[in-house]
Parts: structure tokens; C-alpha cells; sequence
């Protein structure tokens, strides 16, 4: 299959590529670099041993976008390319709403004009919003505090729009979980600028002793020992749920929302630990007030994606962290 990947230089996308290319299928990759470098993609390379074409591109540029399907056979499009980060989008909401709507628009108009009509598209957890009592199944209703979350809602209506009024489309919508880990080899892996805000990378700088100490932030939820839970997933396993998804695209119309979870929630000490337990670092940390916008208990119903894709996730909590570990420690973490 011959597949566009949109945003395939970032932290899942160069992920999703190592296994589309080790199954045998062709890759090209649409990435501006806005949160990526080229570097990432050569770690693809020297993974699979295998070369593709890459294009510096904006989604937000419609010609651009154009000339990628006017130059190469597309059979569908995994659509990683977004901003992310949820406090800057709240501090930055037109660059939010501009980037991650325009950019997808633009890319459905151009997929419409070339008749591909197969994609797989990156949601969120964070559609759940505030409301829902976990484990979170696909038909709870869908809500949203931040302009990132609301970018995601409104692509999935605009998907589901589109599919309805056209039924040739097919489309996923996958509902990512906390993606965490890192490709094995420690060659490609997530490497946020500046201070982390997410859980795993602000773990992995202060046992690198980059960073002085963790802050926990709460430690009085209503959870077995107080700090907030999550469904963290290793990046691996979230990648073969992309492969999968491509082949259930093949079989379906509409628009199907899909959870990419583990199941399994952990908390934040848990986190720690298990950290500590797989790499032998210390993790220093401290009890902090709780963060604007965190929600207890986070994680998947994943009966849905069992069902459809015949997909579960088989990576423990501990090679998550192992495997974060051996990538910042590969990439000159101090050690
Ligand atoms: P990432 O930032 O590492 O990757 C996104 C890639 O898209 C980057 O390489 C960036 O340069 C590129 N990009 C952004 N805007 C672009 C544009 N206009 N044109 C071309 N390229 C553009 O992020 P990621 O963690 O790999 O996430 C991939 C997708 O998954 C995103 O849509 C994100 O919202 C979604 N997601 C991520 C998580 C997570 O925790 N990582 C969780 C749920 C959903
Ligand atoms: C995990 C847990 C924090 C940092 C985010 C997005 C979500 C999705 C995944 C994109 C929480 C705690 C964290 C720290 C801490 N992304 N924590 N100290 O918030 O569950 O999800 O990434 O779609 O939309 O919101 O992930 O890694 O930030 O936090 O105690 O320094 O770790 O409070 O309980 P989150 P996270």
C-alpha cells in the first residue's frame, strides 16, 4: 500500500513509518519541521534500511499539498500533522485553530480532487473531556476545556460530515490514550525543546539529573494513593494500531472512532516507580498542587479496537520506560 503520512517526521509518525516500511508498504512523508527535525526521519532510515520521499511542506500551503498527490500514487493518508501542546494552545488559540483546521481542510479538499478517499486520523483522550467516568468507551458524549481538544472535536465532526455525505470515504478516527516509549533501538523517540510539560519526558530529565525534581501535581484525587491516573501506551504499540487500522479501512465506510489504550490506568507514583525499577535511576520527587484541567482517572475501554482491528497493546509499563530511558540516554542524556 502506498501510504501519505502527514506529520511523519513527529514523535508517533516516525514510529508508524518503521513499521509501515518493515511490513513492506511504501511511505511518503509530509512534515514543515514546526515540531520535528529531518534527523528523525534519517533514524527511520537506519531503522528499515529503506529510503522514501520526504516533503518539507505545510498542510496550510494548498499547493503544496497538491503537488505531493500530483507527484506520487497515494492509496491513503495517515493524518499525524496538528499542533499539540494543550497550555500553549490555550495561550495561542488562533495558531491552533488555524494550523490543525486549515491544515486538515486543505488536505481533505486535496484528497477529495484525487479520489483518495482512505484516512486514518489522530484523535484524542482528551475528547472525554471533564464529564465521563473512566474506563472511556467511543459512544460517551465528547467535550473539551482547551482550543487543542477543540481542534480535535471539530475534525471529527468534519470527518463524520464528509463520510456522510459522501459514502465512498472511510475513515478512523483513533483516539489516542498517553503515548509513551520509544523505538528499541533508542534511534527515534519523543524529544520535546525546552521543559517538558507531559509526564514521561519531565521523568527522563530529571533522572538524567537535567531537571532537579518532579512535581506531583496532587496528591489527593480519589485514587488508591491519591495521585492521578492514566492509560499510558508504548508508541510501538500505538504505531501497529495505525497498520491495523489501514487494513480495517479496506472493509468499511463511514467513520469510526477507535480508542488506542492499554485498558490499564496507572498513577503517577506508579509511573515512578516502575520507572526507577526498569533503569535503576532515581527519580526525585515532590507532592504538588494539583494542575488546571487534570482529570482524575483517564483510560480506555479497548473492546472496540479488539473487535474491529483485531489489535491490542502487548508492551509493559516498565519497557515503556525502559525504552524512553535508552533513547534520551542514546541522545546524550547525562548519565
Ligand atoms: P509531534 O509534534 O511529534 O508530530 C506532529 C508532526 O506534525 C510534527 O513533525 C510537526 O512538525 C508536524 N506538523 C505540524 N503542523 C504541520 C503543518 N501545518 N504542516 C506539516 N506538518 C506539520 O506530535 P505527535 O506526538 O507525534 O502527535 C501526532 C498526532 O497525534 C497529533 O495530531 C497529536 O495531536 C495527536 N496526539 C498526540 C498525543 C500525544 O500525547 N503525543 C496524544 C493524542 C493525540
Ligand atoms: C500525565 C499525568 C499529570 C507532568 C496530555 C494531553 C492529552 C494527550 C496526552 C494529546 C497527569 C501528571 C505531569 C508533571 C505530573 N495529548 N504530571 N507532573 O495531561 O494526561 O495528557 O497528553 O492529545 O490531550 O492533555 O498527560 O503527561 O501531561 O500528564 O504530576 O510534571 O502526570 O498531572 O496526571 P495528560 P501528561
Amino acid at each position: 500500500m502506498n501510504v501519505l503520512v502527514t506529520g511523519g517526521a513527529g514523535y508517533i509518525g516516525t514510529h508508524t513509518c518503521v513499521e509501515l516500511l518493515n511490513r513492506g508498504d511504501r511511505v511518503i512523508v509530509l512534515d514543515n519541521y514546526v515540531n520535528s527535525s529531518p534527523a528523525a526521519l534519517r533514524g527511520v532510515e537506519q531503522i528499515t534500511g529503506r529510503t522514501f520521499p520526504v516533503y518539507e511542506a505545510d498542510l496550510m500551503d494548498y499547493n503544496a499539498v497538491k503537488r505531493v498527490f500530483s507527484e506520487n500514487q497515494i492509496d491513503a493518508v495517515i493524518h499525524f500533522a496538528g499542533l499539540k501542546a494543550v497550555g500553549e494552545s490555550v495561550s495561542k488559540p488562533l495558531d491552533y485553530y488555524r494550523n490543525n483546521l486549515i491544515g486538515t481542510l486543505n488536505l481533505l479538499e486535496v484528497m477529495k480532487e484525487h479520489d483518495v478517499k482512505k484516512l486514518v486520523f489522530s484523535s484524542s483522550a482528551t475528547v472525554y473531556g471533564m464529564n465521563n467516568e473512566p474506563p472511556f468507551r467511543e459512544d460517551m458524549p465528547r467535550s473539551t476545556t482547551n482550543p487543542y481538544g477543540a481542534t480535535k472535536l471539530m475534525i471529527e465532526d468534519m470527518l463524520r460530515d464528509l463520510c456522510y455525505a459522501c459514502k465512498e470515504w472511510s475513515v478512523v478516527l483513533l483516539r489516542y490514550f498517553n503515548p509513551i516509549g520509544a523505538h528499541e533501538s533508542g534511534l527515534i523517540g519523543e524529544n520535546p525543546n525546552g521543559i517538558p510539560n507531559n509526564l514521561m519526558p519531565y521523568i527522563v530529565k530529571v533522572a538524567a539529573g537535567e531537571l532537579p525534581c518532579l512535581s506531583i501535581y496532587g496528591g489527593d484525587y480519589p485514587t488508591p494513593d491519591g495521585t492521578c491516573i492514566r492509560d499510558y501506551i508504548h508508541v510501538y504499540d500505538l504505531a501497529m494500531g495505525h497498520l491495523k487500522a489501514l487494513e480495517y479501512l479496506g472493509h468499511m465506510q463511514g467513520a469510526e472512532a477507535i480508542n488506542l489504550g492499554t485498558g490499564k490506568g496507572y498513577s503517577v507514583l506508579e509511573v515512578v516507580q516502575a520507572f526507577e525499577r526498569a533503569t535503576g535511576r532515581t527519580v526525585n520527587h515532590k507532592m504538588a498542587p494539583r494542575r488546571e484541567g487534570d482529570i482524575a482517572a483517564c483510560y480506555a475501554d479497548v473492546s472496540k479496537a479488539r473487535e474491529l482491528l483485531h489489535w491490542e497493546a502487548v508492551k509493559t509499563l516498565e519497557e515503556m520506560c525502559r525504552d524512553s530511558w535508552n533513547f534520551a540516554a542514546r541522545n546524550g542524556a547525562r548519565q
